[in-house]
């Protein structure tokens, strides 16, 4: 299964904000849509003021059981109905992060960048989901996800200036940072 992120002019998310974090922007666009297919189609022709990202939620590549059990105790589910602020922060890592082993980059990963350890107590606030896209073949590696209630929205601040100053993100080459806010359908 496939999820795919659209940029453009409808969806349920309204973007608030896209910022270049490292490497090229994405183009703004007034809305997202956010959606689930069974296939995807070749890359569409590139567009000035639409894009799309794909990716699948894989199994975890480098969560230990003791941190996959502390996650489930904790983590939300998406769609819980106060998480109206979303994040979309698409990442590309470089290729000496690709050429390190699974073990070398598990150590960098939380031995040395903590990032299990020192965000779970993000949770449940924000709610998150990881989608791989290195081997479809898209411009970044990750489509990360994230959900919460406005009053959180200092919170994820935190949590991703955090994560931007660990070992782990000297390997971060492209990064965008979309926000978003549900669209909410009046009657
Ligand atoms: C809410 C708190 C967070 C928790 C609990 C969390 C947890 C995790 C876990 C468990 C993994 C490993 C999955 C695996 O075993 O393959 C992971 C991977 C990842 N996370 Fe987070 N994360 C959080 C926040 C973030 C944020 C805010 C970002 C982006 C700004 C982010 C970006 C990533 C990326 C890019 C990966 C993939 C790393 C790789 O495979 O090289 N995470 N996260």
């Amino acid at each position: 299964m496939f999820r795919m992120f659209r940029g453009g002019h409808s969806g349920g998310w309204r973007v608030t904000s896209i910022s270049p974090v490292v490497g090229e922007p994405l183009p703004f666009v007034p809305a997202l849509s956010v959606t689930d297919s069974e296939a995807i189609s070749l890359p569409l022709v590139p567009s000035r003021n639409a894009w799309r990202l794909v990716g699948v939620a894989s199994t975890p590549r480098y969560t230990e059981r003791a941190e996959k059990q502390q996650l489930t105790a904790v983590q939300a589910e998406l769609g819980r109905l106060g998480a109206t602020s979303a994040a979309l922060i698409p990442i590309r890592k470089s290729e000496a992060w690709w050429e390190l082993t699974q073990e070398e980059r598990r150590k960098i990963f939380e031995d040395k960048s903590h990032h299990i350890a020192s965000t779970l107590r993000f949770l449940p606030a924000i709610a998150r989901q990881l989608y791989h896209s290195r081997d479809l073949g898209g411009p970044f590696d990750f489509l990360t996800w994230f959900e919460f209630a406005p009053p959180d929205a200092s919170l994820f601040e935190e949590l991703v200036a955090m994560l931007r100053q660990t070992e782990e993100w000297s390997y971060v080459e492209h990064e965008i940072d979309v926000r978003l806010v549900k669209e909410v359908l009046s009657a």
